[in-house]
Formats: structure tokens, C-alpha cells, sequence
């Protein structure tokens, strides 16, 4: 029996029949305008999003493109990659951590950006519920960092590449992403340059995600891990999203927020049945789907757009703008990521998680970070501050009910999809 090869390459008759739909229309035209001639920078792109995102824009005749990483090994391969797709381009790849401000600044300043396309971030659910204070660091002080350096710098336009997660957060990651829009938002209020955030909901064959894990599954003979049957998601190709992307790059004039349409959501068994046949075998007979759970901070069903929100339709079909996204208070917004920061230094995760409630009210924390958090309060000797604090922050969330203290408490292990 023939067993499909492990890859990251979803086969394309699968993608067509479950995305049910072709390519975007692309106002290439108007991209080429706002891409061609300019020095054009991308962080994450070693990454899925980032990587994609270089390979497209080179396609538009950048005078520089500039991909800046931490991770040496992807970033090396995707020059490789690009120098034989594109020899006329000129890229540039750049090891840094956002985090550093060295790093950053110095790259602007060395390559003066006209366009900052910004992907790098963590980026993993249950991964990040364990490590709250890495994912505020990186998703929402890295991001500043970038946006600060950008804005110094004179870029004109800077795009943030959010997530559906975003949206009423039920994680930690969710909440830094929706944080890190805030704030690109709140410099837009006082700096020149465009700020734009651009949603949208799980990229097909991505790094980590369950295609991946899936196929290796399937070649492995099985069992395909599902962790609930009812679980969906929206998906879409890395190539798609990056193309409106870069679409909503031309019709942005800063502040926005896009939501990019992602279509009708795919059940993830379906996909796990899917990939089973498009390797000639049978479901259940050949390679068994197991139901493993619902992981920490995961939600059954995401939403891309907040109900009291309204999207507005652009000029393209598939991107909408937030009409009523929540006016932000820059000055409040400064304040509160002064004293988050401070959290985070002080390694005070109670303190942390009320923080981020207070900046984003429809925040509802995951029962294991809250166990963690009240645990690591009790174990350093401070269980009455720390029953105070949890109270205090997190009392109106547990008062309407809002709280999951039901939901299982689960550790995430690799492979869990
Ligand atoms: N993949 C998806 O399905 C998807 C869907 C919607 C939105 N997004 C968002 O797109 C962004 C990128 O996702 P991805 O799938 O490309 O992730 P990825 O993990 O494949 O890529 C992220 C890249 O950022 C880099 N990075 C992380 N922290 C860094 C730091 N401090 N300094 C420098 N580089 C750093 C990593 O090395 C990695 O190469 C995330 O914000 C994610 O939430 C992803």
C-alpha cells in the first residue's frame, strides 16, 4: 500500500474541495505601485507567514527586500530559495530579536524601510498558556518595539499580521495579539506613519499546525489525533492570505483593522478524512481518527470579527475594515503597557493577567493559567495576596460566570491538534 510521504504541502485537490473556492482576485497593479522601488522589511521571515510574504513581494520588484529573523537556519534556506526564484531581487536577510532594541534599530537605520510587514511573534495556543509572560514579551513588547522603531524611522507604512484568536481571547496568545493591534493603533494616533493590522484565521500547512502533523500521522500508519469532533476552523493558504495582505496594504491609510474573509469553516475531521483518501486510504479502516480533547485555551469554534463590531466592506471582496473596533485612549493604552511591562519584570503573573483583562474586558483567561497563577502565588508564601489579587482582577469574570472552572485541566503535549 502507498503511503503518502510526510510534507508540508497540502495536496491540491484537497485544499480546492475543502476551501471551495479559487484564487483572490489581486489589484496587482495597485500592489506593484505601493511595492516596486521601495526597501521593503519583513520580520518573522523565516516563519510560514513571513516567508510567503517575501516570496510574494519580491515578485513585485522591491528595490530591497529585508527579512529579519532570529532563527538563522529557515532564514538562510528561504535566501537560497528566493535567490534561485528571483535572481533579479535583492534580499537581505537579517538575524535579530525584536525584542532587542539594538537589533531593531540598527537594521532600520542601516536599511531605512519604506514598508514593514510584522510576522514575527509566537504563536502557539497551549504552548503560550504555559509561557504567558514569553508571549506578552514578545507579542506585545516586541511589536512595540518594532512600531516604535518604524515610526522613528519615517516608514510609511507598517503592517501588523494578526489573528482571528484575537477576537474575544480566550488565551494568552489571543490576548497579545489583540493587544499588539491596540497598540500599533494607539501610535497611530501620534505618529506619521500607516499602522495597519491584518486578521485572519489558521494558514493551511503552516508550521506546527495540523496539516503537517496530520500527514506524518498518516504516514506513521495512523492514529490521526482530533481533539474534538465538533472543532472548526477557518482556513485558508499561506499564498492566499499573503496576497491580501499585501491588498490590504494598498488600501490601507492607517488605523485600520482588516479582516480578511476566510470563507465557511472547515470541520477539522473532515480535513483529517480528507487527507486519510488523498493518500489512498480509507478512514477508520486503514488509519483511526481519535478524539484526544480540547487543549488549554482552545476554543471549539473561532470567530473572526467581534459581534458588536461591524465589518465595512473595501474596495475588495475579500477584506472587510472593523468599523467600530474599540476607540483607543493612546495615552491610557501607554500607561497600561508601562505597568504591564512592569508585571512582567517582576515576574507577577497574577498582576499580569489582571493587567491584560483590564486592557482587553472580553479576555477570559484559561482555568490552567489561572491555576498556575494562584499556585504560584501560594507556593512563594503569599496564598492571602494571592487570593486577594485573583479577586480583585479576575472577580467580575468569575462573577458573571464567564470563567471555564469546569474545563479539564490539561498539559498539551506535541502532536495534539
Ligand atoms: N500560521 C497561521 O495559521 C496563522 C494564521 C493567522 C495569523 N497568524 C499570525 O502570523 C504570525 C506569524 O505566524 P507564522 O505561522 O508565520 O509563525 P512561525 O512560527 O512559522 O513564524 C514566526 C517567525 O517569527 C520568528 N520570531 C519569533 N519571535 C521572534 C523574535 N523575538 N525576534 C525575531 N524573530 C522572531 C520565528 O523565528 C519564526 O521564524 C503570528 O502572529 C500568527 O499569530 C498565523
Amino acid at each position: 500500500m502507498q503511503i503518502a510521504k510526510p510534507s508540508n504541502q497540502i495536496p491540491n485537490v484537497v485544499l480546492e474541495d475543502l476551501l471551495g473556492r479559487g484564487q483572490a482576485y489581486l489589484d496587482q497593479q495597485n500592489i506593484r505601485e505601493h511595492i516596486q522601488g521601495k526597501v521593503v522589511m519583513v520580520t518573522g521571515a523565516a516563519g510560514s507567514i513571513g516567508s510567503e510574504l517575501c516570496r510574494q513581494i519580491a515578485g513585485f520588484g522591491p528595490l530591497v527586500l529585508m527579512g529579519f529573523d532570529q532563527a538563522e537556519t529557515p532564514l538562510f534556506e528561504l535566501g537560497v530559495e528566493l535567490e534561485k526564484k528571483f535572481p533579479n531581487a535583492i534580499f537581505h536577510s537579517e538575524i535579530g530579536n525584536i525584542m532587542r532594541f539594538d537589533d531593531v534599530s540598527r537594521t532600520m537605520q542601516q536599511y531605512r524601510p519604506s514598508i514593514v510587514f510584522h510576522a514575527a511573534a509566537h504563536k502557539h495556543v497551549p504552548m503560550m498558556e504555559r509561557h504567558a509572560f514569553a508571549a506578552v514579551e514578545n507579542n506585545i513588547f516586541g511589536t512595540l518595539q518594532v512600531a516604535e522603531a518604524a515610526a522613528s524611522q519615517g516608514v510609511e507604512s507598517f503592517v501588523m499580521i494578526s489573528t482571528d484568536k484575537a477576537v474575544r481571547p480566550a488565551s494568552v496568545l489571543g490576548v497579545t495579539k489583540r493587544i499588539a493591534e491596540l497598540t500599533i493603533r494607539a501610535l497611530q494616533k501620534t505618529q506619521g506613519t500607516k499602522f495597519i493590522a491584518v486578521r485572519f484565521g489558521n494558514v493551511l500547512g503552516s508550521s506546527g499546525s495540523v496539516v503537517p502533523i496530520f500527514t506524518s500521522q498518516v504516514a506513521a500508519g495512523g492514529p490521526v489525533t482530533v481533539t474534538h469532533p465538533e472543532m472548526r476552523r477557518y482556513f485558508m493558504t499561506a499564498s492566499e492570505a499573503c496576497q491580501l495582505v499585501l491588498q490590504s496594504l494598498a488600501l490601507g491609510n492607517g488605523g485600520e483593522i482588516f479582516v480578511l474573509d476566510m470563507g465557511q469553516p472547515v470541520k477539522i475531521v473532515d480535513l483529517a478524512r480528507s487527507l486519510i483518501l488523498s493518500s489512498g486510504l480509507q478512514p477508520d479502516r486503514d488509519i483511526k481518527i481519535e478524539f484526544i480533547g480540547v487543549r488549554p485555551g482552545e476554543k471549539l469554534f473561532e470567530e473572526v470579527n467581534l459581534d458588536s463590531e461591524h465589518l465595512v466592506p473595501t474596495s475588495h471582496s475579500r477584506i472587510g475594515s472593523l468599523a467600530r473596533a474599540e476607540e483607543v485612549d493612546a495615552r491610557r493604552v501607554n500607561a497600561s503597557l508601562l505597568e504591564l511591562e512592569e508585571s512582567v519584570r517582576a515576574r507577577d503573573l497574577i498582576r499580569m493577567i489582571r493587567l491584560l483583562k483590564e486592557m482587553v474586558p472580553d479576555y477570559i483567561p484559561g482555568s490552567q493559567l489561572m491555576e498556575n497563577a494562584v499556585s504560584i502565588g501560594t507556593n512563594h508564601g503569599f496564598a492571602g495576596d494571592a487570593e486577594f489579587s485573583c479577586t480583585q482582577g479576575i472577580e467580575p469574570a468569575i462573577a458573571n460566570g464567564a470563567l471555564p472552572t469546569d474545563e479539564p485541566i490539561e498539559y498539551a503535549s506535541p502532536g495534539r491538534v
